[in-house]
């Protein structure tokens, strides 16, 4: 099994053990939920959370809470938890087997953020989605999207899984990644070269990689694992292996398609197997 499989897996037994958590809530964990409320939310608490906020998450969530490389805050739902103690939690431990760090202040610090946190979606309306997906899924398809990439198991394994990508990616972030896929490469995603002694060039995506060896999965999906010793040339690339769909897919397609992806979600709507 991959470890994206794994994780995967794990994600969705996750999702399992908090959907079965919702229909018959124990009761400590309701009476946690109901009665821990955040003791810290004057206008300074939300100040002082906001400054801890522009310098340890706006690098992934945005300055506004927009989302990019982290989700986006503003909408109000939390898939996490939205209880004041479930968002201590998140932010406290982080999110295992994704990017989200965990990070440890002190208790009243903690609260400011999760005071701030709140504060993003009191302010701006959620993201209108004004694409049809429908509609979308259908550009998904004439273009080849599938070539590389996999939603719900189906698709090829140059690209990252899209199955989860709605609910892990703003919008602005997925027009970027479709629109300039060279201009934020995450080092998951670099690409390596190498050459072994007397052999061709096998290109794939960067697994792992240490002073001694590196791992790479090639077109095929097969992980394949080389000595540098045995390497004739081993060159990392942190460009895209994803073509840029800049004036190939205009108007109403790319807003048609972004909502497709943002409906990508497990759990979803467009998730039959949950
Ligand atoms: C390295 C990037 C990164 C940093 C730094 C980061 N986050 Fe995150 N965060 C993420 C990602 C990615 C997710 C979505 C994880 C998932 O569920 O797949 C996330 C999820 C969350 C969630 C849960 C959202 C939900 O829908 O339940 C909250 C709340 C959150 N982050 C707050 C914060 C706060 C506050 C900080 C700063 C202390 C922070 N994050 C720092 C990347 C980051
Ligand atoms: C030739 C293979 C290839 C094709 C075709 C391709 N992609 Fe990609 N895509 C990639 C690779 C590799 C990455 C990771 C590197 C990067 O971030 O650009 C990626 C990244 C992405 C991301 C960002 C994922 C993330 O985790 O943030 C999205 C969204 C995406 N592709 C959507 C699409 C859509 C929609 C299409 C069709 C219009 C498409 N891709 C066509 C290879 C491809």
């Amino acid at each position: 099994m991959t470890r994206g499989k794994a994780l995967r897996q794990l994600r969705i037994l996750v999702l399992l053990a908090t959907a079965s958590l919702m229909a018959a809530p124990e009761p400590e964990q309701q009476q946690a939920d109901q009665t821990i409320r955040n003791p810290y939310t004057s206008e300074e608490d939300v100040a002082a959370g906001g400054r801890l906020y522009r310098s340890h998450c706006a690098v992934c969530h945005g300055i506004e809470g927009e989302g990019g490389r982290g989700v986006d805050l503003t909408t109000g739902r939390f898939r996490h938890g939205s209880s004041d103690s479930r968002l201590f939690t998140t932010i406290s431990e982080g999110i295992p087997g994704t990017e989200m760090p965990g990070i440890f202040f002190n208790g009243r610090q903690m609260w400011q953020l999760v005071a701030f946190v709140r504060s993003l979606s009191a302010g701006r309306a959620a993201e209108q989605i004004s694409g049809d997906p429908a509609k979308g899924e259908a550009v998904y398809a004439a273009n080849g999207c599938a070539v590389c990439h996999q939603i719900r198991g189906e698709g090829g394994s140059l690209g990252p899984d899209l199955t989860d990508i709605g609910a892990i990616r703003s919008m602005g972030h997925l027009q970027a990644a479709i629109l300039e896929p060279d201009a934020d490469v995450l080092p998951q995603h670099w690409m390596a070269n190498v050459t072994p002694e007397g052999g061709k060039q096998i290109t794939g995506l960067r697994m792992n990689e240490d002073t001694f060896s590196i791992q790479l999965r090639d077109a095929a999906g097969r992980l394949r694992s080389f000595r540098k010793t045995e390497l004739e040339a081993v060159e990392v690339d942190r460009s895209s292996a994803m073509p840029t769909f800049e004036g190939r897919i205009q108007g109403d397609d790319f807003d048609n398609l972004i909502a497709y992806l943002a409906t990508l979600r497990l759990g979803g709507p467009n998730d039959e197997q949950q």
